[in-house]
């Protein structure tokens, strides 16, 4: 992945997302977006969150202009949060971006949450993303950076693989299905382009989970810990047939991938992408940077983490931090786009 720059274009409106007129075949307006959300995932990522002490758009457009110059190497991807919309710059906010709510079984703490903007950086190694973090940017106050790495390929620090349930994202049409805002929506012309982005950080019971015998681990996933297939299938990519095991003999009532997507008809809606990361602050503290993108985060993540209330993955984990964020879209130019 080479060099990326974008610049801010504050104020200056939509970023490709003209309505077409009304009954024309299949016009493609060339809607940008930020690479680092369906791009494959590189080995090292940081986030790091910034409360904004400037005034005015302009002064806002600075930052994100000072944020966005290229870095050689890393992938930067930017996005808002609920804050940025408090009147402060007379922005129009994406409608389903709130605060992130306090779920079932969260620990929040405060010092470790939400954000004016969150800024993601990617690279194949730590140097680009060092340099990326390390540029002092006037008008930025950081409030909390986590730094991830994907441990084994795709496995999670719990050492089971992961993002066989996810929906393909070399897939442009399913991704303009489930991940990107898209023009007729419910939402300020100026999102178009853009997804909503929610981070988890989700510290790990590392002892507890060691602890448990490979059949428990196996349980609480609903997937083997080898291949990764689902419980009583062949291949990881097999489709889980919940249908057939009503009682949860196969794969358990409250088994992670069970309670995650049930595959009915209803649970298609409720699709979400996810690019995790692991992270590891200390011998003791340890855990996954939970990160999904959605053209809707209540028809996603929302109703997904909901549904895993009681989940036999629940007491292995402490959410204690994280956010709601958009991710802004790009412009024809290279830029970002705020409306
Ligand atoms: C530390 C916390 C978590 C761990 C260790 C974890 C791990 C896993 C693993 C190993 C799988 C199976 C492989 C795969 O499909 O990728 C999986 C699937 C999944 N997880 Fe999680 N997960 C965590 C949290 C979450 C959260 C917070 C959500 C959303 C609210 C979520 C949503 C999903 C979904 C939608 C699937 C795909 C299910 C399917 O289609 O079969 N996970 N997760």
């Amino acid at each position: 992945m080479g060099r990326r720059t974008f610049l801010a274009a504050v104020g200056t409106g939509l970023a490709g997302c003209t309505a077409s007129p009304a009954p024309a075949p299949e016009v493609h307006l060339p809607v940008r977006k930020q690479p680092g959300v369906v791009t494959p995932a590189l080995s090292t990522t940081e986030l790091m969150a910034f409360d904004v002490t400037v005034r005015g758009r302009a002064g806002l457009t600075e930052v994100l202009r000072a944020l966005s110059s290229p870095v050689a190497d890393a992938v930067v991807t930017i996005a808002v949060g609920a804050s940025l919309f408090d009147g402060r710059f007379g922005l129009e906010r994406p409608r389903r971006l709130t605060p992130m709510p306090s779920f079932r079984s969260d620990v929040l703490d405060p010092a470790w949450c939400h954000g004016d903007l969150l800024v993601q950086v990617s690279a194949d190694s730590r140097e680009p993303v060092d340099a990326a973090l390390a540029r002092q940017i006037p008008g930025l106050t950081p409030r909390w950076r986590m730094p991830g790495f994907h441990p084994d390929g795709t496995r999670n620090l719990f050492g089971f693989r992961e993002g066989a349930g996810n929906p393909d994202a070399s897939d442009a049409k399913l991704m303009d299905e489930h991940v990107w805002v898209q023009p007729g929506d419910d939402e300020p012309a100026w999102c178009v382009g853009g997804t909503y982005q929610v981070v988890r950080l989700i510290r790990l019971a590392m002892p507890s989970w060691d602890a448990e015998p490979l059949e428990v681990q196996e349980r609480v996933f609903g997937r083997t810990k080898d291949t990764g297939a689902p419980l009583g299938q062949a291949s990881e990519h097999d489709r889980p047939d919940f249908a057939s095991d009503p009682g949860g003999r196969r794969i358990a009532l409250n088994a992670h991938i069970r309670r995650a997507n049930p595959r009915t008809p209803e649970s298609e809606a409720h699709k979400i992408l996810r690019r995790g990361h692991s992270y590891r602050l200390s011998e003791s503290d340890a855990g996954q940077i939970f990160v999904c993108y959605q053209r809707d985060v209540e028809l996603g993540f929302a109703t997904i983490q909901r549904r895993l209330a009681g989940e036999a993955l629940e007491k292995y984990l402490l959410p204690f931090g994280g956010g709601y964020f958009f991710v802004l879209p790009g412009t024809d130019d290279g830029h970002v786009s705020l409306g």
